[in-house]
């Protein structure tokens, strides 16, 4: 079974960007659960469907033909229909997402889909689940987490204006996989740390259990 490294954390924590640069060092195929629930939440605005409708987001989510295509060690999403990836970060996407991504059924096709990726290639995947929910039987859980000032001043710095805290609070307090540290994931607290730092400590983790460098579709340990 190829080998998942799951990197989870609240909004902000920094987790994009090391995952990505972690997945670059290894040759591993970067995921990103995150974008999945925004083209989710793209398609359903797009179609006219009001996020905080549960019943008809479950509905759509039942019905929408969803697929995430690994291409060149990146993602590439569809959800009836190709997303751009310059879509998924408008701001309306980004104040809704976090109610689309509380509803059961939107998560069971998701985690779903995430988990047809293992047998592809060996993954970096980053999320708010990914550790406790989608893999829980990996062995190489991180959660990265910075204080709430830096991560407001970090989604500042990238241009987002939405509100971080409300999306977390809804992330953390939904009854299906809320965001929490698994209980075997190594925590980083990156508030006062560079990403090179970070990404460092976490690739040191890993190849002190042996995890090195593959490229997608070669050998893995
Ligand atoms: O990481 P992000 O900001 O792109 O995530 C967008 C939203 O999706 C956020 O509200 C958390 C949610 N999400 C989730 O519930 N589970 C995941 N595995 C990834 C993201």
């Amino acid at each position: 079974m190829n080998p998942v490294v799951a990197i989870d954390g609240p909004s902000a924590s920094g987790k994009s960007t090391v995952a990505r640069r972690v997945a670059a060092r290894l040759g591993f195929a970067y995921v990103d659960t995150g974008a999945m629930y925004r083209a989710v939440t793209w398609r359903l605005l797009h179609e006219g469907i009001d996020p905080a409708a549960t019943e008809a987001v479950a509905d759509f989510a039942r019905r929408m033909d969803f697929r995430a295509i690994i291409c060149g060690g990146a993602t590439r999403l569809e959800c009836n229909g190709p997303i751009l990836p310059e879509d998924l970060r408008s701001p309306t996407v980004s104040s809704a997402v976090a109610l689309v991504a509380r509803v059961p059924e939107v998560r069971a096709r998701l985690v779903e889909e995430q988990r047809s990726l293992r047998p592809l290639a060996p993954l970096v995947m980053e999320g708010r689940d990914i550790g406790s929910v989608v893999f829980p039987d990996t062995g190489h859980k991180f959660y990265l987490d910075a204080s709430p000032e830096v991560r407001e001043a970090r989604r500042h710095l990238q241009g987002e204006q939405d509100a971080i805290g409300r999306r977390d609070d809804i992330d953390r307090s939904r009854t299906v996989a809320p965001l929490r540290i698994a209980q075997d994931a190594q925590v980083i607290d990156s508030s006062s740390l560079s990403i090179d730092e970070v990404v460092d400590a976490v690739i040191a983790s890993l190849e002190k259990v042996g995890l090195r460098h593959s490229p997608p579709g070669g050998a893995t340990p």
